[in-house]
């Protein structure tokens, strides 16, 4: 039987990490095995890729170089980690994946959608996974939550408008792709985030 791929998405700060920290202590306590990765990494070259993505010093690095490292990064990652545990069945869950690049690359820096589909049909053939959950809360609210009261005046003007792009550009990938995209409304506490991701995991015979 073919394994299932996982992914979560949405902008900064709006819970993914903390939501896969829950889900794996779920997991475990119902002894569900799963492997979890990460993008832009999860392999030794993918990591090393991050750096390069990651790294402030890198500020000339132009939007398609940019485009074509993620790429990069998950060429790797999927041919060397998760299409072998796909095809060996297991359950493999990624804190982002295709969709950040979309909405980042595709909609933000206005690469379009077109262009950063042709460069990860070549990278990964645009392998799709078989759930995506959405993490669904504006950027505002989501830094208001992380940084408290001052959190909007540290926040350029500019850089919130990119993470609203990055936003609308997810809520049009979950109407583009609504057979596989989940919006998860992410606004509520922890617990009740976590408690609609479980419900969707089961829902799609996920666990
Ligand atoms: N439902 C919630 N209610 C209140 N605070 C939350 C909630 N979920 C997460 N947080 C807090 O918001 C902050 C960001 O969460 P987290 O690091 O999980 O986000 P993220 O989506 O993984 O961000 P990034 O894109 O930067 O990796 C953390 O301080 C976390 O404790
Ligand atoms: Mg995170």
């Amino acid at each position: 039987m073919k394994g299932k791929l996982v992914t979560f998405e949405g902008c900064e700060g709006v819970g993914k990490s903390k939501q896969i920290t829950l889900l794996q202590e779920y997991l475990k306590s119902k002894n569900i095995q799963y492997y979890l990765t990460r993008e832009p990494g999860g392999s030794k070259v993918s990591e090393k890729i991050r750096n390069i993505i990651l790294d402030k010093n890198n500020s000339t690095m132009t939007d398609e170089c940019e485009a074509l490292l993620y790429a990069s990064a998950r060429a790797q990652l999927l041919k060397e980690i998760v299409k072998p545990k796909l095809d060996n069945g297991e359950l493999v869950f990624c804190d982002r994946y295709i969709d950040s690049s979309f909405a980042y690359q595709g909609y933000a820096r206005g690469l379009g959608l077109e262009f950063v589909k042709r460069v990860n049909d070549y990278a990964v053939s645009n392998f799709m996974p078989d759930l995506t959950l959405f993490l669904n809360l504006p950027p505002e609210q989501a830094f208001k939550r992380k940084g408290g009261a001052d959190a909007g005046d540290r926040l350029e003007q500019s850089g919130m408008e990119f993470h609203n792009k990055v936003y609308q550009g997810y809520l049009d990938l979950a109407k583009i792709y609504k057979d596989r995209f989940v919006v998860i409304d992410a606004s509520g506490t922890k617990e009740q985030t976590h408690n609609k991701i479980i419900n969707a995991l089961k829902e799609h015979g996920i666990i």
